[in-house]
């Protein structure tokens, strides 16, 4: 269970657990109404996330502590001005075949950077099937996409541009349509060169804007930065089950509250009609079957819809997910599916987590911290 046996804190913690039922005993007879569960808490979490209670791990799962997002680079002058170029091209639907949808469209700042929707819509309003990512910490994600099958923002971009489902454009249509545009040009040749300016140029522009995106500032970001004494008792008890026992921590770690790893939560619909095989359509490889990248949890009371495909409105129907210890992939061989591929594999992370509805109410309340 134990990522390895810090036995120091282990103790510590043992003994804190030891004096605060004491104390939760005795304020019981004394009947004083406190709340001293809470008080023994907080002393376990008064210092920095490394001295903070072990999480509850499991086989496989690989953990690094919370912390604040890393400081990136400071941007050369050189990327600043790209950034800026690309700050215009995101909100440009000239870079689009139909002259009307930006990637501003789907990644709106009024939506935590997402567009709101179940999957977004894209060119001629046609569906598309994934949720649209929030892109508040882009800039650490890598690599890209539910699936990962972009390994750089660079990369990344050149897909909403050329999918016929997202922006439907061309090469040729994307490159006369920048060209034609003085703005671009000038700001272009600023940067040295006057040549024909390329999709890549574009792309490159887009990326060095998305990494100056940040995740809104939150009460997480105060925790960060001067400890738990900003959280009520409900959103520490919360934080402290997101560590411990509902295994959150698991594969929600590190600054992003991402592993970058990808798991199957057992909701890829697998053989029926909304199936949607995640990794295993970049991979091939059948372990990958319905896995998709954990999700950075920055700012995630803005994201809603939520997971891969939207299903969950509210915070609380994802709890209920994690609780019943993640869904279930039947094969349901009448359906839309593709059955040659081989069946998902449930995350072994995964099991039933019995929390109380008292407890979930608090995983809740510490997930809008966030
Ligand atoms: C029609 C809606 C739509 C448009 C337009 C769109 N996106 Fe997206 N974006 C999505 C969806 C949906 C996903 C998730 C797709 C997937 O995983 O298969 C996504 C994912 C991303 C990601 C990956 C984030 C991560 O954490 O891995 C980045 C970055 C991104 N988009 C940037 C852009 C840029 C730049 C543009 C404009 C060139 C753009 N998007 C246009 C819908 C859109
Ligand atoms: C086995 C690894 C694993 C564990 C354990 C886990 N998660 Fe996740 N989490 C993921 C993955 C993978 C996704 C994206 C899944 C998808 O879209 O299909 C995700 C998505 C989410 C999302 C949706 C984010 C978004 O933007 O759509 C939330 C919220 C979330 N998890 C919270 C939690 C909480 C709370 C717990 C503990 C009760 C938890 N997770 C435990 C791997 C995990």
């Amino acid at each position: 269970m134990f990522r390895s046996l810090n036995l120091p804190r282990l103790v510590m913690t043992l003994a804190i657990l030891v004096i605060a039922g004491s104390v939760a005993g005795r304020a019981q007879q004394a009947g004083d109404g406190g709340n001293p569960q809470a008080g023994a808490l907080r002393a376990l979490y008064a210092g920095a996330p490394d001295t903070w209670p072990c999480p509850r791990l499991g086989e496989g799962a690989r953990f690094t502590e919370f912390g604040p997002l890393p400081r990136l680079p400071e941007p050369t002058p050189r990327e600043k001005a790209l950034a800026d170029i690309g700050k215009r091209m995101f909100d440009d639907p000239a870079l689009s075949r139909s002259g009307q949808i930006a990637c501003a469209s789907c990644h709106s700042p009024e939506l935590g950077m997402g567009d709101g929707l179940r999957t977004a819509f894209g060119h001629d309003r046609q569906r598309g099937r994934r949720n649209a990512q929030s892109l508040y910490t882009a800039a650490w994600m890598a690599p890209l996409f539910w699936d990962g099958r972009a390994a750089t923002l660079e990369e990344q971009a050149l897909g909403p541009m050329l999918d016929a489902r997202e922006m439907a454009g061309t090469v040729r249509l994307i490159e006369v349509r920048i060209n034609k545009d003085k703005g671009y040009r000038t700001a272009f040749r600023a940067l040295g060169g006057h040549r024909r300016l390329t999709l890549q140029d574009a792309a490159a522009a887009l990326a060095a804007f998305e990494r100056t995106l940040r995740p809104p500032r939150s009460r997480w970001s105060r925790v960060m930065e001067r400890g738990v004494a900003v959280l009520t008792d409900q959103e520490l008890e919360g934080l402290h089950l997101f560590r411990t026992k509902a295994g959150c921590a698991a594969c929600h770690s590190g600054p992003t509250l991402s592993d970058g790893k990808f798991h199957n939560l057992g909701i890829s619909f697998y053989g029926r009609p909304r199936e949607d095989l995640g990794r295993y359509e970049v991979t091939g490889d059948p372990v990958d079957v319905g896995r998709f990248r954990t999700a950075s949890l920055l700012g995630t009371n803005r994201t809603a819809p939520y997971m891969h495909n939207g299903l969950f409105p509210t915070l609380e129907d994802v709890v209920s997910l994690y609780n019943a210890g993640g869904g279930r992939d039947r094969r349901s061989d009448q359906a839309g599916g593709k059955n040659d591929v081989p069946a998902p594999i449930h995350d072994p992370l995964l099991t039933p987590l019995k929390l109380t509805r008292e407890e979930r109410n608090a995983l809740v309340a510490f997930l809008k911290v966030l």
